[in-house]
This record gives structure tokens, sequence and C-alpha cells, in this order.
């Protein structure tokens, strides 16, 4: 028997100011995507921001619903209209920014699983890293690539 470790390293900045040009961009929009969340039942407001190989950036905001797994989480939102809206370019980049009633919260907001998978197969389509940046009020974390979030991911088929 070996035991193996897994590291994962990943940036922490005090605020979105600190990220470099492009990050800040989508990270601003992130923030500003958490305006489209319908979350009536959660209250928890979640925006993501896509930007693309062409340049282009795509948001999305969380989407409830009284049959509570119709709803679909932001980053997905975004994802799924980036994906239909410029189907032959690259992900390059996802930002999210969540927090009660459209206030960012101290910690983070981290993608859940579902999220991560869909992530992880639009970064394989692309076959180059999307990075993820996760943004709270009191600091933000960038890492480089899907892999970061979800190790040892599934994509054999
Ligand atoms: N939510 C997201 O939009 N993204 C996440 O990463 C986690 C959770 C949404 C789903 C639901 O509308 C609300 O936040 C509370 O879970």
């Amino acid at each position: 028997m070996t035991n193996r470790e897994i590291n994962i390293t990943y940036e922490e900045y005090k605020s979105i100011d600190e990220l470099n040009a492009e990050d800040r961009e989508l990270a601003a929009e992130a923030i500003k995507a958490m305006e489209g969340a319908y979350a009536p039942y959660s209250h928890f407001h979640v925006g993501a921001a896509v930007r693309m190989s062409n340049g282009q950036i795509v948001r999305g905001a969380n989407q409830e619903n009284a049959a509570f797994p119709s709803g679909l989480c932001a980053e997905r939102t975004a994802m799924f209209a980036a994906g239909a809206r410029y189907p032959d370019k690259d992900m390059l980049s996802l930002a999210l920014a969540g927090g009660v009633m459209g206030r960012l919260a101290s910690q983070p907001a981290t993608p859940c699983g579902a999220c991560r998978q869909v992530m992880a197969q639009y970064q394989a389509k692309s076959g180059k890293p999307m990075s993820v940046i996760m943004i709270s009020a009191d600091k933000v974390w960038k890492f480089e690539k899907v892999d970061d979030i979800l190790p040892l991911i599934f994509n054999s088929i």
C-alpha cells in the first residue's frame, strides 16, 4: 500500500482590485450578474461570468423554481448560455460571486459539485485550462484550472 497525496495551490487576493485587468473585469461582471438572480426560496443570490476566447463575457445568475431540482445555479446558467451563444469558442475563465439578498458574503462562494463537473466538460472541450475565480467581500480565490477544484476528474467516456 502506498499513501499518495493531492496538492492544490491557489491564489488569494484581498479584493478584486488586486487581480490583473482581465480578471478584475470578469470579477466585476460576476458581481453585477448577481442582480439577475431569481432566488425566492433561498434568498442567496449568485452571479457568474464566463470569459470566452473571443473576448466576450457571458453572464448568468441562479434561477430557482418551486420544483426545486428544476432550478439552476449561476455557473451552469452562464456556461450553458455561453456554450449556446459561442459554440466554437473556448471558455477561458469563470468568476462567481454570491451572498444573501445580493449582499456579497464574507467567504467566497464555492461552486457545487454539479457545476464543477460542467466546468470540467467545457475545459476538456477546449483543451485549455479554465481558471475559476471565487469572490467575496473580504477575499478572492483564483484557481488556475478546474482540476484544482475537482481532483480526479471524470472524463473517460
Ligand atoms: N447556487 C449557485 O447558483 N451556485 C453555487 O455555486 C451554489 C449554489 C445557488 C443555487 C440556489 O439557487 C442557491 O444558490 C442556494 O443554494
